[in-house]
This record gives C-alpha cells, structure tokens and sequence, in this order.
C-alpha cells in the first residue's frame, strides 16, 4: 500500500544519531533535535517510510495519483510503542491477593503462601492451549489500542519441560497471527517448580529445556528472575552462560525488592537489558551503561504492589545513563498500556514526556538486537513505518490520559489500523 500522511501536528521523529542506539541524558529531551514543528508529512510504500518532508510539497506531488492520502488534521504522530518485558501468556486470577496486601502481606509473604507466580502456574498448566493463544492474542489486540507494534513475550508460568516448551510455542503462534512484531523469551527459571529440588531443576533447565528452546528456534533471549527468595547470582550466571553458549541472548528479572547485585552481573554477563532494577547500585548502573545493558524500569509493579516510586531518573539523565520503560504485564501487575506507564514516569516521576516517550520506544527498541532493515522505534525515512496518530496535537498528549488511550489510529509494518 501506499500512504501519504499529511498536515501533521507535532512530530516526534526520535531519529537523531545512529538510530538503534538508545538516547541519553539531555538527548532524550532536546526538542529541536527530536521533534518537528506542525507541517510535515510522511510518505509510506509497503512496510517502509519512504519521504518526510513538507506536508504541503508532498500533497502536491501525489494528489491525483493512486496513493491514499491521509489528513491527519493537526494531530501529533509519535514512533509506534516498543512493550520490552511482557509475560505474554498465562491463565487464571490473582484479583484476591490486594486484600491480601491490604492487611500487610508482602509479595515473598503471598508467595510463601502458594500464591503469586505458583499459583499462575497452577492455572497455566491446566490452561488448553486454545485458550491461551487465544487470550495472548485479546492482550496484544488491547495493546495495538495503546499504541504498542512491538512485544517482547516471556513464557515462565509452565516451570516443566513441556509446559515451558508449549507456552514458547503459543507465543510464536500468537506473533504469526497478531499484526504487532513479537519476540520470544525463555523464563523456564522464572520460579521453581513446587516438590521438585533446586539443583534438579536447573540441571533440567539447562540439559532439558534449553537444548530444545534453542532447537525448535522458540526464543531469542533467556531471562531469570534474580532476586533473593528465587535466584540467586550464581545460579542466575549458570543459566545465563549455558544459554549464552547455545547462541540465546538474555535480559533478566534483577533487584526488584532488593539491591542484590543482579544488575551488576547482568552487564558483566553482557545481558541487552536488566529489569526492574529499582534497587540497583550507582556502580552496577554506570557498569551496565558501560556494557550496553539497558536498565528497564517495570513502574507498573510498584505501583500496583503499593511501593514508593523511587527510580532515581535524574541520577541516570545526569550521568547519561541509558534508561526505558516497559508494562511488566502480568497477573499481577496486569496493565498492557505504555501510556499509563508513561502516566507514572510523568505525573509521579516528574519526568519530560518526549524523554519518557523515547524510554517506550527507540531506547527499548535498542535492546531488541535488531538487524539494521529491522530497527523500530524511531520514524526516520527507510525505516519500518510502525507509528501513532495521536488524539492530542502535541506529542507530549502520548501519555496525559491514564486509563483512556491517547491514540487514534496506529500504523503497523506500513498497515492502518483505526481504534
Ligand atoms: O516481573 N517478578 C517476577 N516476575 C513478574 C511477576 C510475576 C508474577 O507475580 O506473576 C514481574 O514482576
Ligand atoms: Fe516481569
């Protein structure tokens, strides 16, 4: 198809530099780099933005040709949103366990108790895989309305050998159907399973699960949840450098609750991203900047579990530390839309919109190992024309509405979509 889309608002473009970098510091907000002012149009053939330039000028040159032409009315287009760390697929409810918080259990206390990822377990195992696809593929039709093109998708609520294998599978089936781009990760080590010995399971993660994750082709990243109460740091490398030697890249769960290092040997491991990582140390965060290790806040999980937002933003702007956003979607912290987390970063981190914008799109982007003709995350001419057509006339609308999506129609692979 080709598309013309003229008389743009704001356009956030992202595209400054090498663009499968991340942005950081003063980059990530600087407006006469990032942003165009109203005029622009941009021209789209197939999957591929193909010219940015005056609206006006390319109006004239494709106006009675067969090209569809698009009047966006003023409003602001942004680079589609970029989700890094989902748990695409699981079954069941774990609506019960607020009230649970509400009268002073943690999230180890509920865990100890049988809920939490166990229970989730429980009802994923016993989930036909129907059903999970189906409702894999429900999330990512909710996410296309906020805004997201492209997933990152973790099995870990199988915690078997054949339950892992089958959720990879559901996730590759739900990528083959769903419009958005969907990445594959490996959480075999997201928990241990009930009645079975520690050592056992990861014998049988790594000479069981593993082989067959990397034959079949199922994932591109291994992820662990590190943190103290399920992985700890040795057994976290083990898993990490079995994989790394089978050719899986990683990116993994660390210092959720506590600083427990994990983000310090995330970028010794050379992992693309280490999330969560509220907790993380000064030294392990200029460490994995070092090491290209993108540090990923979750800020959907504190908020849910009733923890202060306290992500030391500034500390990473000032020293140019590259930073992004992702949902953490899960049954727990179940929110499938960036612009809520976009709602946290701004209206309780303080943070500037356009440099929150650029933490859910071109900085994720930048640890998904994507091959040059694959890029996301910015809107620059020969790259993938994944974006959105704001309801706001200005860019910084992408993440001022909580609950309610800011986006009107969202352009996937060159493919209209209107919400
Ligand atoms: O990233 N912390 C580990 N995994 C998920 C939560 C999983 C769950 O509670 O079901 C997370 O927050
Ligand atoms: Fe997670």
């Amino acid at each position: 198809m080709q598309l013309l889309l003229v008389n743009i608002g704001e356009l956030a473009t992202l595209s400054e530099g090498d663009p499968n970098k991340p942005l950081t510091g003063d980059s990530m907000h600087n407006r006469e780099q990032l942003v165009h002012n109203h005029g622009t149009g941009i021209y789209i053939e197939e999957d591929k933005i193909i010219r940015i330039d005056d609206s006006q000028k390319l109006f004239e040159e494709y106006s009675g040709t067969n090209v569809k032409i698009l009047d966006v009315e003023s409003k602001a287009i942004v680079p589609g949103f970029v989700d890094s760390h989902t748990h695409l697929v699981w079954a069941g409810d774990r609506a019960n366990e607020m009230n649970l918080r509400r009268k002073g259990y943690s999230y180890q206390d509920i865990a100890n108790a049988g809920g939490g990822i166990q229970k989730t377990v429980d009802y994923t195992r016993s989930t036909s895989e129907e059903h999970l696809i189906n409702k894999g593929l429900d999330i990512c039709k909710t996410a296309l309305k906020f805004g997201t093109t492209t997933i990152e998708g973790k099995s870990g609520y199988g915690l078997t050998t054949k339950s892992e294998i089958n959720l990879l599978q559901a996730i590759k089936k739900i990528g083959s159907t769903s419009p958005q781009l969907i990445l594959g990760t490996w959480l075999g080590a997201h928990d241990f399973p009930k009645n079975t010995k520690k050592s056992d399971y990861i014998e049988s993660l790594i000479s069981d699960q593993l082989p067959l994750v990397v034959e079949n082709n199922l994932a591109n990243w291994v992820d662990v949840f590190c943190e103290p109460g399920w992985y700890d740091l040795e057994q976290t490398e083990t898993i990490i450098k079995a994989s790394h030697e089978l050719g899986l890249r990683s990116r993994i769960h660390v210092d959720e609750f506590v600083d427990g290092n994990g983000l310090s040997l995330a970028a010794e491991l050379g992992c693309d991203s280490g999330d969560h990582v509220g907790f993380s140390n000064s030294e392990s965060r200029e460490a994995a900047n070092k090491a290209g290790t993108l540090q990923t806040f979750l800020p959907g999980t504190p908020y849910v579990l009733g923890n202060e937002l306290i992500y030391p933003l500034n500390e990473c702007l000032d020293n140019n530390w590259a930073f992004g956003f992702a949902t953490d979607y899960n049954p727990n912290c179940n929110t499938i839309s960036l612009p809520f987390v976009g709602s946290l970063a701004t209206h309780r981190l303080n943070l500037d919109p356009l440099a929150a914008l650029v933490a859910v799109t071109r900085n994720p982007a930048s640890s998904l190992n994507l091959k040059e003709e694959e890029i996301r995350g910015s809107i620059r001419e020969g790259g993938i024309a994944d974006l959105n057509i704001l309801k706001s006339n200005y860019i910084d609308g992408w993440c001022q509405t909580p609950g309610i999506s800011p986006v009107s129609k969202t352009i996937i692979s060159g493919e209209l979509f209107n919400h």
